[in-house]
């Protein structure tokens, strides 16, 4: 069930206990089930927002890779990240959806040329390896690009599952092997 029909099903069920409410301060004030379930309306909005923020990746200092510029790379992609997946879990509409992956791939190709251009300006000995992940993860994506053109919204779902893993995984793994080589030439 998508995000968008969760949040339908949370209003329909807001309105129906506000009813119940309602009918049980027509018998009474003192009526204990009406006051349970105030208390639980209450704390209807607090549990679902806990649940939607769950979701959003949060830029840790732990995720620094000791370079500044590269960093700031970083916390932009897990914006744009968080942007594609907000977009692709309320379905927000195909033109959206779509152009909130349009712009994480930009950004994510521009990211990947600075990045290799850094490594290579300095002789960085695993450049090749690290430029093979790059493309490997831009394959990945533009094959899914493609398939939404046939099967539209759903072929998101891989994307959004592969990215949250992947771009983690390589700030916090590959990226991070880097830093002592571009600290010691003078990129910090
Ligand atoms: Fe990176
Ligand atoms: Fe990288």
């Amino acid at each position: 069930m998508t995000n968008r029909y969760k949040a339908l099903i949370y209003a329909a069920l807001i309105g129906l206990i506000t009813v119940i409410i309602f009918l049980g301060f027509l018998i009474g004030f003192d009526n204990k089930i009406s006051w349970l379930l105030i208390a639980l309306l209450i704390a209807t909005p607090w549990v679902y927002n806990l649940k939607k923020n769950g979701k959003i990746i949060k830029w840790k200092a732990e995720y620094s890779v000791g370079v500044k510029s590269l960093d700031l790379d970083h916390q932009k992609l897990i914006a744009l990240l968080n942007q594609f997946n907000t977009a692709y879990d309320y379905e927000m509409g195909e033109a959206f959806e779509h152009q909130s992956l349009k712009d994480l791939i930009a950004y994510t190709e521009y990211h990947f040329d600075r990045e290799e251009q850094m490594m290579s300006d300095c002789n960085y000995p695993d450049l090749e390896e690290h430029k093979q992940q790059h493309q490997l993860m831009i394959d990945k994506i533009k094959q899914i690009e493609t398939k939404y053109d046939a099967i539209g919204h759903n072929a998101f779902q891989e994307v959004s599952e592969f990215l949250n893993g992947w771009l983690i995984n390589h700030i916090n793994g590959t990226d991070k092997q880097y830093t002592r080589h571009l600290n010691n030439h003078g990129i910090s």
